[in-house]
């Protein structure tokens, strides 16, 4: 066992991660510190969870006023401030009527994937039970979210899933025309960007003519903004651009500021076919998380907040557009926002390596594309050296 593993307990751990270089023991806006002392610039921040850094204020502070009200739990049998307080804010800023709080993204689908039957239930359509997702989605690691979830590699060991999950190309109308003819379709679930599967943006036309169909077929759409969501693409819903809104979406990643939680928000149409009882989770909108995430949403939320990821984002795609240019190794640039994907030559998960080797944290998003996901508070100084740093290392 190496003294790193030995120190953080690692060799305990189920197997189902790689964790790569040092163990890190502090944070600081853009930058993680490692037990060295080393500083490392994080594009990743945390698979798009910490849109807001490392230490954000407003945040700790609204964790250190929940925990000084020493109630960090109470269950949904009990009310609680936070929690409606968060859900407030989330229907005065979106689409929604109704949220449902979960503990993460998967939590979130299956939430999403479930209310859908249960409307086309309470609507008279026993038979309605079918799925809709695209190539290239990602849904998260549950059976239901993990079926939907276009992965063979990922699917395989645990099959079966959840049956009746159909496949279709984004951007293909016909082919949803198709799978939504026989009628047995609840939901269609798909993501702005589709950011696992190589970082690629679906085309608002698209979105626009998957709200036209669902309704021609009595099908609900669900949006998946659990790593879009919450001001990533430039906008604080991505779907916003697209100028369409769906019947449900799920939330997740950068809600809590860091701490788990997951979020479905509904129309009312589709929640009034939800009662007590139908669904539930134990942990789901308590008041610790619940107060870490109306931090997080009311600074993200902050129209100045918004313009400035705006800004950064256009410098963004300035920088990264100059970079495919010059460097003959990059195939291809696309993102949207402050979320990226630099398709490469060859290997992405070897840029990764060399970038973590010269100080910047990088994750890829399939095998050659690599993913650029800065916080979104990044100043312009981090976010040109990050690219500088990917430059040389490409
Ligand atoms: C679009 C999308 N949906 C769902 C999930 C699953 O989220 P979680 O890992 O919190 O279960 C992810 C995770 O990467 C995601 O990117």
């Amino acid at each position: 066992m190496t003294a790193a593993a030995m120190s953080t307990g690692s060799s305990a751990l189920l197997g189902v991660y790689r964790p790569a270089g040092p163990v890190f023991v502090a944070g600081e806006g853009c930058w993680l510190v490692s037990e060295e002392g080393d500083r490392f610039l994080d594009f990743t921040s945390g698979i798009a969870v910490n849109a807001l850094g490392y230490g954000d204020a407003a945040v700790a502070d609204a964790i250190r006023a929940a925990l000084d009200s020493g109630v960090i739990h109470t269950s949904n049998l009990f009310r609680t401030r936070p929690a409606g307080e968060l859900a407030e804010w989330l229907v005065e800023h979106s689409f929604a009527d109704r949220v449902f709080f979960c503990n993460s993204g998967a939590e979130a689908t299956e939430g999403a994937l479930k209310f859908a039957r249960r409307w086309a239930r309470a609507e008279g359509h026993d038979d309605r039970t079918d799925v809709v997702a695209f190539r290239g989605s990602f849904h998260g690691r549950t059976m239901g979210a993990l079926a939907a979830t276009d992965r063979p590699a990922y699917q395989a060991p645990f099959l079966p899933l959840m049956p009746g999950v159909h496949f279709a190309t984004a951007g293909d109308v016909d082919g949803v025309k198709a799978l939504l003819a026989g009628g047995r379709v609840a939901a269609v679930i798909i993501e702005p960007v589709q950011v696992e599967g190589g970082v690629l943006p679906v085309p608002p036309a698209f979105l626009r003519a998957l709200r036209a169909m669902c309704d021609e077929a009595g099908a609900l759409l669900v949006f998946d903004e659990v790593q879009v969501g919450l001001g990533r693409t430039g906008t604080l819903w991505a779907h916003e651009q697209a100028r369409v809104t769906p019947d449900l979406m799920t939330v997740a990643k950068p809600l809590a500021g860091g701490l788990p939680m997951g979020a479905v928000l509904l129309t009312e149409r589709v929640a009034a076919a939800l009662q007590p009882g139908d669904h539930g989770t134990t942990f789901g909108g308590g008041p610790l998380v619940a107060s870490a995430a109306l931090a997080a949403c009311k600074k993200i939320g902050d129209p100045g907040f918004m313009a400035e990821v705006r800004r950064k984002s256009h410098e963004m795609a300035n920088s990264l557009g100059a970079l495919a240019l010059s460097n003959p190794r990059v195939r291809d640039v696309r993102g949207a926002g402050m979320v990226w994907g630099v398709e490469v030559e060859g290997p992405a998960a070897d840029v990764v390596a060399r970038a973590l080797e010269a100080g910047l944290l990088l994750c890829t998003a399939g095998s050659n594309v690599v993913r650029i996901l800065p916080p979104l508070v990044a100043s312009d100084d981090e976010l040109r050296r990050g690219i500088d740093i990917l430059d040389e290392v490409l």
